[in-house]
């Protein structure tokens, strides 16, 4: 049996060894594996590489993918999809390993409609994923943030300045949520819940009131005040799964902030610094779980499922399910976090 394996969308820590986890459990099953370069991409242009155990061995610390990302959709194309299956054929492919966010695990649940074997594998750093509680990445951006809000509290205080610290997440804030409340923030804004701007300034008067010389804001890209129409976008034009780029908010707020408070502030905008460098053993280990559960789907056939994490297992679900909701911040654990809000 020969399998492919390819990663779509944004990379994250922790999917190098997903495929090191994938390639070794083939390795004793005695299945083949061809590694697809770019996503989507390499299979529509048939660029792959054989992988083998040794060429996967130091994988493990290993950031970024080492067979490429893209975010191209072979469902926006014409025949893109059939095309996806030929290639399958042409590759001498039996089945296919997707690993992905909702864009590239939506385009496997179409390839699988259409016929093919597929088999997905989560992950996404903005962790929302409705099906699985964590996917690969989420937990090392939460680091790298938690510890830049952590170094810049000390430069926040020396100065006795506002800092708002502007995450990732899309159109979710669990980056914010768990950093800011690992790093000790003294607000953290949500897309989940529209923020009165009239409020952040209020809270960072009374800290300086009491005596606070330094506030600590953060706010995920995708957070926007009751009264906006639109979020602040780095780039407006759309990609191939319709996101146009976020980016930007933080520094509109420390505008904002300077201006109605007279408190000096300044803004850190982490951007792609957060999906960069070793994966923390979490994801590792995840992504090592989860690459292997991905293989024993494919041993017994279960096509269009995807191995996910609930609780301390992994479990197999459909891969329909990935694309039918997104998961996000439920207000009661939000509700939970506005315990530091002071
Ligand atoms: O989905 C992962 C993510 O990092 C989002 O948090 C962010 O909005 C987006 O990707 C950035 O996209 P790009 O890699 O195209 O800049």
């Amino acid at each position: 049996m020969r399998i492919g394996v390819l990663t779509g969308g944004g990379d994250a820590p922790g999917l190098n060894a997903a495929v090191k986890a994938i390639v070794n459990r083939a390795h004793d099953h005695k299945i083949e594996v061809t590694g697809i370069k770019r996503g989507w991409a390499g299979l529509l242009e048939t660029e792959s590489e054989p992988l083998d155990i040794h060429k996967v061995e130091d994988l493990s610390a290993e950031g970024g993918i080492m067979l490429y990302t893209s975010r191209t959709n072979p469902a926006k194309m014409p025949d893109g999809i059939q095309k996806c299956l030929t290639n399958m054929k042409q590759l001498s492919l039996d089945a296919l390993i997707a690993i992905g966010g909702d864009d590239t695990l939506g385009v496997a649940e179409k390839l699988f409609e259409a016929g093919a074997h597929v088999v997905g594998v989560p992950k996404t750093i903005d962790n929302d994923l409705s099906v699985t509680d964590y996917s690969i990445g989420f937990h090392t951006a939460v680091s790298i943030a938690t510890e830049a809000i952590d170094k810049l509290r000390t430069t926040a205080r020396a100065h006795q300045r506002v800092f708002v610290v502007e995450v990732m997440g899309r159109y979710t804030g669990w980056i914010a949520l768990y950093a800011g409340l690992a790093a000790g923030a003294h607000l953290v804004l949500i897309p989940e819940v529209p923020f009165d701007l009239k409020d952040v300034y209020a809270l960072v008067k009374k800290r300086k009131a009491a005596g606070k010389v330094y506030s600590i804001i953060v706010i995920a890209e995708g957070a926007k005040p009751v009264a906006e129409e639109s979020l602040v976008f780095k780039k407006t034009e759309k990609d191939q799964f319709g996101h146009a780029l976020l980016g930007g908010v933080g520094p509109v707020l420390e505008k904002l902030i300077e201006r109605e408070t007279g408190l000096e502030t300044r803004s850190v905008v982490l951007g792609h610094l957060q999906r960069s460098g070793p994966p923390v053993a979490f994801d590792r280990f995840l992504a090592s779980s989860l690459g292997i559960e991905a293989i024993e789907l494919v041993r017994k056939q279960q096509w269009g499922y995807i191995p996910v994490m609930k609780g301390s297992e992994i479990v197999p679900v459909r891969l329909k399910e990935v694309v039918a909701k997104r998961k996000q911040v439920p207000p009661e654990l939000y509700e939970m976090a506005k315990t530091f809000f002071k």
